[in-house]
């Protein structure tokens, strides 16, 4: 990865805090962040140090209290709430931490939702949806419930979910985390392929050292803010507490 890619995604001196008075908790302090076109980026670091925090903020789904938010040329500060959700719906796929799955509708049915919001024939819509499902290893399971999956199949619909659109800017919070070794890496290789175009970037949060060596590079977080950018992750030990 070259370092004179452009970038694709700054957050600069972004301010984060949740509640007031004795209640506050701050989340994100003066964070600096900043990812490549056509490159993966890892971000780690531990818990509550802020990461699902700044993968909100870079999503356009929290607006903090101060900072410059960039994503591929647009300023997501100041934008309207509907502006905001035009901006997601075209070009950001989020696998959540907590899937997120609309427990009411199929497995296919939800991984039809973003290609619907984008007015796509149904029809057209179905086989794209039929598609992911089979990449992510979920054929055959397109009429199930997903309160009926396990939680690592949940997560590979999430994943589906988030990339069936192709989105620009595909965010990731810990989409390895109920996978397997040999299936987490399947989907790791998949979502890596598909950051290799300068129309595209991919930001994972992860807590799984075992998929690092997908990383161009990985960003350090702690106590809100990024501490340490490794260009070259294979050169990092492996740290299983990170
Ligand atoms: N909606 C919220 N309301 C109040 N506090 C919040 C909220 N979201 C996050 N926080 C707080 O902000 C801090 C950062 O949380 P965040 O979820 O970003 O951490 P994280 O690094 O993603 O942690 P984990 O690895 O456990 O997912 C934590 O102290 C958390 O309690
Ligand atoms: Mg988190």
């Amino acid at each position: 990865m070259s370092n004179d890619h452009p970038i694709a995604v700054s957050a600069r001196k972004v301010d984060m805090a949740f509640g007031l008075g004795e209640a506050k908790v701050t989340a994100l302090k003066q964070a600096d962040f900043s990812a490549r076109r056509g490159e993966l980026i890892m971000l780690v670091g531990p818990s509550g140090c802020g990461k699902t925090t700044l993968l909100s903020v870079i999503a356009g789904t929290l607006t903090p209290q101060a900072g410059e938010i960039e994503v591929f040329g647009q300023r997501l500060d100041g934008l309207s709430q509907e502006a905001l959700t035009a901006f997601r719906q075209k070009n950001l796929g989020f696998v959540f931490q907590s899937f997120n799955l609309i427990p009411t509708l199929t497995v296919i049915e939800n991984v039809m939702v973003p290609l619907l919001i984008q007015g796509m024939k149904h029809s057209l819509a179905r086989a794209k949806a039929v598609a992911i499902l089979e990449q992510v290893g979920l054929k055959g399971r397109e009429e199930s419930s997903p309160n009926a999956l396990s939680g690592g199949q949940q997560q590979r619909v999430a994943i589906a979910r988030a990339l069936v659109h192709e989105p620009p800017l595909l965010i990731c919070d810990e989409p390895t985390s109920a996978l397997d070794k040999d299936t987490g890496a399947q989907i790791m290789q998949m979502i890596r392929d598909l950051s290799r175009s300068p129309n595209r970037c991919v930001v994972v949060v992860t807590h799984d050292f075992r998929i690092f060596r997908f990383a161009d590079r990985i960003a350090e977080m702690e106590d809100g803010r990024i501490s340490r950018v490794v260009d070259d992750p294979s050169t990092l030990e492996i740290q299983p507490h990170l």
